[in-house]
Formats: C-alpha cells, sequence, structure tokens
C-alpha cells in the first residue's frame, strides 16, 4: 500500500508539473507576445506623431528638432528619440539615448532608402531594445529619418515575473491536488480495502463467522457481494474440513446432523426414508381466526425430529390437531418444520371410535401398562383389538401409497402403536425394508403373556427386519418372549429369529437428544441459572435459594407422586431447606381422556398441594406445580436455573428427560438425580441413582445434590454430557438405518437362490 501511494504521489507531481508548465509556457508566450505587440503599436503612434510635429518644424534645425524630442526622453519605457539627416548624422537625440546609441541604427538607414517604416528588437550593450524608425520627408522628398527607441526590459522583467508566479502556482496545484487525491483514495479505496483486508483475516482466524455483516466497502459495494459469496463457502468448506478432522481426530465416535445426512443418503443408496408413527411432529390447532402450531410433548418427536431434519423424506403420522386437516393439500401431506420446511409430514385421518380404540383402549390402557410394569393393570378390550388392527391396516395402506412408485424404499416404525405394520408391509412390498423401535420397555415373557394376542402381536412385529429396543435387557425379554410364543429358531448368539424363512435382527439402539460436540455450546460457563431461578421463581409468586425440576407428561410410570413424597421425607428429615428449597414440577396433561390419567393429574395436584399446605411458610412453597405443555424454550430455562433434576420414573425404556436437562447444561453444573429403572441409567452413571420407591433412598440424594462440592458436580456433568455427545440421536439413527440397509433382504435372497437354481439346472 506505501508502494503504491509513493507511485501515486510521484506520478501526480510529475504529470500535473508537467501539464501546469506547459499551459504556463503557452501563457507566458502569449503575454510576452501582447505586450510587444503593444509596444510596436505604441511605438508606430509615438513614431508617427513625432515625424509630423519634427516635419513641420524641420526649417527650426537642430535646436528647434531638440527641443521638440527631448520630452519625450522621460516617458514610460522609453529609450528615446533620434532625428538624423539623409546621411545618418545625429541632428537631434533625447539624452539619455544619446549617451548609449553611438552609431546611426540599420533600421533608420534602411527606413530612408526604402522609404517605409522599420521595426526591430536588438541589444543596445546589455539592454534589449525596440526600434521603429521612419523616414521623414517634406513635400515629398527625403529629408531625414526619426528612431524611437523603447526598452524593452520591462517585458523581460514582465515575463520572468509571470513564470516565478506560474511555478508557485503550480507547486501550490501539486500540494493541493495530491492531498486530495490521497485523502479519496484514503477514504474510498484504501479504507475499504483494509477493512475487507481486516474483515478476511478475522474471518480467516475464525474470530467471526462469515455471517457477520462485511463492512461497508464504499465504492467496491460489488466486490464485497463476491466477497462475501467466497467467504461463506470458504467457511462452510473449513466447517466441513474441521468437521472431519475431529471426526477422524475421535476415530470415527462424534455424530452430526451432517454426518447423519451424509451416512444415511450412502446407505438409502437412491432409496428415500419413511417414518411412521402415531403421534406427529406438529399439530395445527384453531385459535378464534389464527391457526397455531403445537409441537407435541413426545420423547419419540424430540428423538425424530432431528433425523428427518437430516434426511429429508416423509412422516406419516395420525393428525389430531383440530386444525389439522385445514393445512394439508389434497394428498393430506405439508411440509414441515412450518419456519423452515424440509421433510414431508403425511397425515391419517382416524375417526373417534378408531382413536378410542387403537390408542386410548389397546395402546395405552392395555399395552403401555402391560410393558411398564408399574402397577397400573392392563385392559384388554376384544373391541379395542379390533381396532387396533383396523389403524394398523390403515396406515398401511398409507404408507404403501407413499412408497408406490418408490424404488428400495427404507421405513422406520415406531412403536407399540404398530405392531402389526412390519408384517402387513411386507406381505405387499417385500422389497422394503422395514425396522420397528419399540419406544418402551418389553417385559418377561411372563408379564406379556397375559396379553390375548400376544401371539399376533409377537407375529406381526417379526416381519420387520430389525427390531430395536433400547437396552440389551429389552432384546432379551423380547427374545425369550418369541421364544415361548410362536414357532420359530432363535439365535441367542447373533440375536436373531427366523420365522417363514424371514430373518429378523433384534438390536438395542439407545435412543438420545441432538447434544453434538459443538464448541461454542461448551465454552458458555456464564453463570446463568442463579441469575435465571429468582427470575423464574419470582414470576411463580415464589422465592427460594435452591430449586429442583421436573419435567414430565402427566404418567404414572414417571413416579411423579414418589418424587412429592420424597420431597416431603427431605424436608423432614433436613429442616434446615425449609424456605430454601422449591421444587418445579413442570407437567403436560397427558391422555387424559382414560380415567387413570384424569385421576392421576387430579392426584397429583392435591399431593403437591397437601405438601404445600405443611410446610409453605410467607412466599415460599416448597412445590410449585406448573399443569400445562411448555415450549422447548421454556422448559430450557427451568433445565438451566435448576441445582437439581429429578427423574424417579417406575419404568422407562430409556427417559430423554434426562438427556435433555444434561444437553441443556453447557455450563456443566447442576445435578441429576435419576431412577435405576429407566433405559438411561445405564448409560448415565454418573448421576445420583435412585430406587423411587424408596422415598428416604431419594431425599437423601435430594441433599446430596445440594452439598455436593461444585468441582464434583461439574466432572460428573462433563462426563455425562461426553457419553450423551459420543450417543446421541445422531448416531442413534446412523446406527439403526445403517443396521437396516446392511442386512441381506429375504427377497433378494430367494431371487439370488432362484437364479442360483436356473443356473444350475441350465
Ligand atoms: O415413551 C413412549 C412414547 O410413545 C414416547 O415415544 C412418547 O414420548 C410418549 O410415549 C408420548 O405418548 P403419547 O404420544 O401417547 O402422548
Amino acid at each position: 500500500m506505501r508502494l503504491l501511494s509513493v507511485r501515486l504521489i510521484i506520478s501526480l507531481i510529475l504529470g500535473i508539473t508537467l501539464i501546469s508548465l506547459g499551459f504556463s509556457y503557452y501563457k507566458v508566450v502569449q503575454d510576452k507576445r501582447a505586450l510587444r505587440s503593444d509596444l510596436e503599436r505604441n511605438a508606430e503612434t509615438l513614431g508617427e506623431s513625432v515625424a509630423g510635429n519634427v516635419e513641420k518644424s524641420w526649417e527650426s534645425g537642430p535646436r528647434g528638432l531638440q527641443r521638440i524630442v527631448q520630452p519625450f526622453g522621460n516617458r514610460e519605457h522609453m529609450l528615446g528619440v533620434a532625428v538624423y539627416d539623409p546621411q545618418g548624422k545625429v541632428l537631434a537625440i533625447t539624452s539619455e539615448l544619446g549617451k548609449v546609441l553611438t552609431s546611426t541604427p540599420r533600421e533608420v538607414t534602411q527606413a530612408m532608402a526604402e522609404g517605409h517604416e522599420k521595426s526591430s528588437y536588438f541589444r543596445l550593450g546589455d539592454e534589449p531594445v525596440h526600434i521603429f524608425a521612419l523616414p521623414l520627408s517634406r513635400q515629398d522628398q527625403l529629408v531625414g529619418g526619426l528612431a524611437v527607441v523603447h526598452d524593452v526590459g520591462y517585458i523581460h522583467a514582465q515575463s520572468l515575473r509571470a513564470w516565478r508566479q506560474t511555478f508557485l502556482a503550480v507547486l501550490a496545484q501539486v500540494f493541493l491536488i495530491v492531498l486530495i487525491t490521497l485523502v479519496i483514495v484514503r477514504l474510498s479505496i484504501a479504507g475499504p480495502i483494509a477493512r475487507a483486508a481486516q474483515w478476511m483475516r478475522a474471518l480467516r482466524l475464525g474470530r467471526i463467522s462469515s455471517r457477520q455483516q462485511i463492512p461497508d466497502l464504499d465504492l467496491f459495494r460489488p466486490l464485497a457481494r463476491e466477497v462475501v459469496t467466497m467467504a461463506e463457502s470458504l467457511s462452510q468448506a473449513r466447517i466441513a474440513a474441521e468437521n472431519e478432522a475431529r471426526l477422524r481426530d475421535a476415530s470415527e465416535s462424534r455424530w452430526t446432523a451432517d454426518r447423519l445426512a451424509v451416512q444415511v443418503q450412502t446407505r438409502l443408496d437412491g432409496g428415500l426414508l419413511f417414518v411412521v408413527s402415531n403421534r406427529e411432529p406438529y399439530t395445527h390447532w384453531r385459535n378464534g381466526k389464527s391457526i397455531e402450531v403445537v409441537v407435541p410433548p413426545s420423547g419419540l418427536v424430540t428423538a425424530l425430529e432431528p433425523v428427518l431434519d437430516a434426511c429429508d423424506g416423509t412422516w406419516i403420522a395420525h393428525g389430531n390437531g383440530d386444525a389439522d386437516a385445514e393445512v394439508v393439500d389434497a394428498h393430506d401431506r405439508l411440509r414441515v418444520p412450518p419456519q423452515d420446511p424440509r421433510y414431508t409430514l403425511r397425515r391419517v385421518w382416524l375417526s373417534k371410535e378408531e382413536e378410542e380404540g387403537y390408542y386410548y383402549g389397546f395402546a395405552n390402557e392395555g399395552l403401555w401398562p402391560l410393558c411398564h410394569i408399574a402397577h397400573t393393570r392392563p385392559i384388554f378390550r376384544s373391541q379395542d383389538w379390533e381396532q387396533y388392527q383396523e389403524v394398523n391396516s390403515k396406515f398401511t395402506a398409507a404408507l404403501l401409497q407413499e412408497i408406490e412408485n418408490v424404488p428400495k424404499p427404507v421405513v422406520l416404525v415406531q412403536d407399540y402403536h404398530f405392531a402389526l405394520l412390519p408384517r402387513m408391509i411386507k406381505k405387499l412390498r417385500p422389497d422394503a425394508r422395514v425396522a420397528i423401535f419399540w419406544h418402551i420397555p418389553w417385559p418377561n415373557p411372563e408379564a406379556f403373556g397375559i396379553c390375548p394376542w400376544q401371539r399376533e402381536l409377537v407375529k406381526g412385529l417379526l416381519g420387520a427386519d430389525l427390531i430395536g429396543f433400547h437396552i440389551q435387557s429389552h432384546c432379551n425379554n423380547f427374545l425369550q418372549t418369541v421364544d415361548r410364543v410362536v414357532e420359530s429358531r432363535v439365535d441367542w448368539e447373533h440375536f436373531s429369529v427366523t420365522r417363514q424363512n424371514h430373518r429378523t435382527i433384534v438390536r438395542p439402539f439407545p435412543i438420545s437428544v441432538s447434544l453434538t460436540d459443538d464448541e461454542s455450546a461448551e465454552s458458555d460457563n456464564s453463570p446463568v441459572n442463579y441469575l435465571d431461578r429468582s427470575a423464574l421463581l419470582h414470576g411463580l409468586g415464589g422465592e427460594a435459594t435452591f430449586m429442583g425440576v421436573g419435567v414430565d407428561r402427566v404418567d404414572y410410570t414417571k413416579g411423579i407422586l414418589e418424587r412429592f413424597l420424597a420431597i416431603e421425607r427431605f424436608l423432614e428429615k433436613y429442616p434446615q431447606y425449609q424456605n430454601k428449597f422449591t421444587f418445579v414440577q413442570i407437567g403436560a396433561p397427558s391422555r387424559t381422556h382414560i380415567k387413570r390419567y384424569h385421576d392421576l393429574l387430579a392426584e397429583v395436584e392435591a399431593e403437591a398441594e397437601r405438601i404445600n399446605w405443611r410446610f409453605q411458610s410467607g412466599k415460599w412453597k416448597p412445590i410449585l406445580f406448573l399443569k400445562r405443555q411448555h415450549t422447548h424454550e421454556e422448559i430450557e430455562r427451568y433445565y438451566r436455573a435448576a441445582d437439581l433434576c429429578l427423574v424417579t420414573s417406575l419404568h422407562d425404556g430409556m427417559n430423554l428427560v434426562a438427556k435433555e436437562f444434561l444437553a441443556a447444561r453447557s455450563d456443566e453444573r447442576g445435578v441429576l438425580i435419576l431412577s435405576q429403572f429407566t433405559g438411561a441409567a445405564r448409560e448415565l452413571r454418573d448421576a445420583l441413582l435412585v430406587n423411587p420407591y424408596d422415598i428416604d433412598q431419594t431425599a437423601d440424594a435430594i441433599r446430596a445434590a445440594l452439598e455436593m462440592e461444585p468441582e464434583e458436580k461439574q466432572m460428573r456433568v462433563h462426563r455425562m454430557r461426553r457419553t450423551i455427545k459420543e450417543h446421541n440421536i445422531y448416531r442413534w439413527a446412523g446406527n439403526l438405518v445403517t443396521e437396516l440397509c446392511e442386512l441381506r433382504l429375504d427377497v433378494a435372497d430367494q431371487k439370488q437362490e432362484k437364479s442360483r437354481g436356473s443356473v444350475a439346472t441350465a
């Protein structure tokens, strides 16, 4: 830049000087010429007038003539006047001229000889002079000659002065022009270029992101657009390269949305992904004239949304929002998420009877308590079973429609609502790869055996190529059930079942949340929790020094009543925490159409009230029960503000609340108290594990959590977050899809066998 400035300055100086000098030279020459012609004109006028006088007074002789010419010796710029006779002898001459003009000027002689005026410049000694000579005559007779001589030194002096002034003007001009040019260059060129360079440098060093606004580049605005685009491409390439390097470093153990997308696309090999679940990821509800979008409180939705986000595909689900039908197209489809559409949601409509029998009845009054064994008696009604079969057929029909022209579709069926679906699909589309993931526990064969339709359910499930559970013990329970219930070959070594030439493999896939190895989250150590806590509790009309949180659908499997009893016991046993510890229970009402759930909601409320009545004083209350569905953002604020999170499920397939709480704690604070009867307890060994039926143990765990040293809390959260990052939802989906896509399909096997047979016969 400096070199550029020096060059620019030199060129400017030279250029401007040369041009200015050229113009000045021209002007000085012009001025000089004008002065000379003025002088010549004056000399001529003067000469003619003096000549007239001299001619008239010729008779007066040299004395008289001297008197006539003498006054002209004092005129400005005038050297003098001289009168000569025809032989060139001086008759009269002004005194000053007489001193320097010693001989008759050639011009006078010529003028007399030629009979007309002569004018010329010459040097008289050192002085430049102008002479105007003319013949003098009387009655047409030449009588002599006249010379009018001017000193032209003043013209030289004036030219010199003009040169000097021009030189100074040029100097000032050069200085000003260079200065102005440099200022313009600095402001409009060098400044923006320097700002752009600074921005690009910060980008290169990773201090800012390419999304950060580029500074105003003034004249270079069109260039700025190109620079931004290029910076974005570079930064994306760098992120990809960093991710790749990190993945390599972590021995391929880190999973991200990007990696999942690539993995799934590779595995699908041109095929498409289809998910079937009862619960839809987005529901639309009428609110006066407008329509509201609500994300239902479901672990399944939390887990599957990032998968669909990453891979596109189609999610088929029951449309249960009262405005759901208003927002779909003619094929009952819409693109979601509403604010950033990335995949297709296909809605299936159910009648009241179907919903009643299939969802509330068979799935949630039968299978749910059957699989959870949480002391609520399963109810099996034959009409519910009818509806369950009907609805499974209905969803099969919807799926078959969606995959009609799709070669090699990959189908992920979700949960206990669709045990019959895998078999129904495979019957009509044996080329489809079908997996079912069972999100709830699978009990031992004795417990499962009380279901009157256990055989049909197991056969339905065995239609799948792959069956997934959260943990190994659920896989074992399932294989034992298969062993008892249907004719088949169970291979315990490979965890597979072969029935009627169809092989199903059974594997654990611990579901998770979308936490990744994101450095920016890692470095977020701000103590937001303490500030947020008082704001949150204050907003709820309470106050406390310590805060615990629980987040659940209000479901009898979640152990909410046991949790409240543990809080009561804790305050009883450790009264120093009265007035200091408040527990916020977020409880989303769920399946309230079922009496057991409806009653439970009332019981939970009554229990919170009873305990509050017993302990509350002033503004302080031990339990704040927030009976409504909260958004993810709202829940996250509670997670981040809490000293501890209580998960006390009596039995749970996985429990994602435990993992969501840890995912929210990028500050590495807070303690997780976790029921040993959750699938999550197998992975999160640094939680305080409790038996939720043991009220005293849970009460003691609350105290231990509140009194735990900050270093220990940090170490535990850090380790558990690392586990979740390594086993996040992307790994869950990636492994599930990979396992499913790597299986040898029976159809392919059969075709191969057939072709082998035909080759043999040939
Ligand atoms: O735990 C099983 C499950 O299906 C979850 O996947 C989901 O979070 C929960 O039940 C929701 O239940 P529902 O869809 O009946 O409200």
